[in-house]
């Protein structure tokens, strides 16, 4: 498994899974067990999910102890007001003293208030590392000029259609790690898998177009978290090492991008509203 060294040090799977829509607690924690055997060490929950005790209950059952798993939840923007207490509530749930990695999970209501409740949990050695979620340039810059600790990740919807080219130049000045969410879309855009330069450069190195997708932004740097509630899909989304895309294979990918997310775009105030009524 490939590290992302982190803008403190910390070292974070470059792969993991996702749980968004992991509603099924039983079949979640199955999910996650079977990943972890597959060889995932790194989890994506978040408190708005319902899941967090499900991901706890298989990372305590796996035989991978907690120290090789790297554990992601995110603040719902309705505790920002509590976010200290919140984040120790998502603690229990995950039945774990320590949290790798805890996110605002959206640039809206009182995120100044909740970053500083993450600074302290950060000093106090309760988190790993924090950082936020949906945060587009401005909001990013804004909130590392007027805090101390500059968020080690931004966690940004980012696919092939979406490839936060702007948002990433701004990540890679302060030295914000770039994690991808929905990198196949959410679904949304399965008629890109029947693109023939896509097709074509995955039957050249015998893999599945999805496959290429998480390479290709893994050697962009960015951190995946595809989610899957299926054991041979886990398989296929795992299988992304042992080969590299060219070059000329990485601009044609590049030129898929239309510089649009499909799912949640923090910039819209109709976005902020229904985020804000969820
Ligand atoms: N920060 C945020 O606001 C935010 C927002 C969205 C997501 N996230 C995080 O990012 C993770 C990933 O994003 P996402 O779940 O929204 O979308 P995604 O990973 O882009 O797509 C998930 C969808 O793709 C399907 N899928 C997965 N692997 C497949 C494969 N190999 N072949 C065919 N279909 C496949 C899944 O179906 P099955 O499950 O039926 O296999 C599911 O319908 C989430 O789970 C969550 O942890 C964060």
């Amino acid at each position: 498994m490939i590290t992302k060294t982190l803008n403190n040090g910390v070292e974070m799977p470059m792969l993991g899974l996702g749980t968004y829509l992991s509603k099924d607690l039983e079949l979640c924690q199955e999910i996650c067990e079977k990943a972890l055997e597959i060889g995932y060490r790194h989890i994506d929950t978040a408190q708005m999910y319902g899941n967090e005790e499900a991901v706890g209950k298989a990372v305590e059952a796996s035989s991978v102890p907690r120290s090789e798993v790297f554990i992601t939840t995110k603040i719902s923007h309705k505790r920002y007001s509590d976010a200290y207490e919140s984040v120790l509530e998502s603690m229990k749930r995950l039945r774990t003293d320590y949290i790798d990695l805890v996110l605002l999970h959206w640039p809206f209501a009182d995120t100044y208030k909740a970053w500083r409740d993450l600074e302290r949990l950060y000093a106090e050695g309760a988190v790993r590392a924090i950082g936020v979620s949906n945060y587009n340039a401005d909001r990013l810059v804004d909130l590392i000029g007027y805090n101390n600790v500059v968020p080690a990740v931004d966690q940004v919807e980012t696919n092939l259609t979406c490839q936060q080219r702007e948002c990433r130049k701004w990540m890679d000045t302060y030295g914000v790690a770039h994690e991808s969410y929905a990198p196949f879309g959410q679904g949304r855009m399965d008629e890109i898998y029947e693109d023939k330069v896509l097709l074509e450069i995955a039957s050249r190195y015998n893999k599945t177009p999805r496959q290429i997708t998480l390479r290709f932004l893994l050697q962009e740097g960015v951190i995946c978290i595809p989610k899957t509630v299926h054991a041979e899909r886990l398989s296929e989304n795992f299988d992304v090492f042992g080969f590299t895309l060219t070059e000329k294979e990485m601009e044609a990918l590049r030129s898929f991008d239309k510089a649009s997310p499909l799912i949640g775009n923090p910039e819209r105030p109709e976005r902020v509203l229904k985020a804000l009524a969820w």
